[in-house]
């Protein structure tokens, strides 16, 4: 199994058992932030996915963890404005880790501003910003 799979796998196990926060708060390397994003894991249908306006409404910043989808993606709100950001790495494409202030890449160092502003290499191009469209209670992000 992949580093990647592995972390991601561990990080879901932790959160499924009973007293899940509880565990997760208590490994390092699952944040409480992670693992609250972590547990919102919304199907892809036609390319897309659904994020309710009501994860937004005790944090600005989300990573959401689309079924099925091999990489995760963090949406953040800024008024009434929302940027959604694809957390693969732009050297050879490994699953970001999403840290206070940014995201790293465990692969080769890579580091990433908040808003997908690269600010370490060898990754040389920024995070990509998928579209998103604002509907009824719900934002759509095209993946
Ligand atoms: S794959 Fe991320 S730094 Fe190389």
């Amino acid at each position: 199994m992949e580093r990647r799979s592995f972390l991601k796998t561990a990080c879901r196990a932790c959160l499924m058992g009973a007293g899940a926060l509880a565990v997760a708060d208590s490994l390092s390397s699952c944040s409480p932030a992670v693992a609250r994003q972590l547990a919102y894991s919304p199907a892809v249908v036609n390319n897309q996915v659904e994020v309710p306006f009501t994860l937004f409404e005790k944090q600005p910043l989300v990573v959401i963890s689309p079924a099925k989808y091999e990489y995760e993606i963090s949406v953040e709100k800024a008024e009434n404005t929302y940027k959604a950001l694809l957390l693969k790495c732009t050297h050879y494409d490994n699953q970001l880790t999403p840290t206070g202030n940014g995201y790293t890449c465990s692969l080769h160092g890579s580091k990433f501003s908040k808003d997908g502003v690269v600010t370490k290499g060898p990754a040389e191009r920024n995070l990509r910003q998928l579209k998103t469209e604002t509907l009824n209670d719900h934002l759509l992000i095209y993946l």
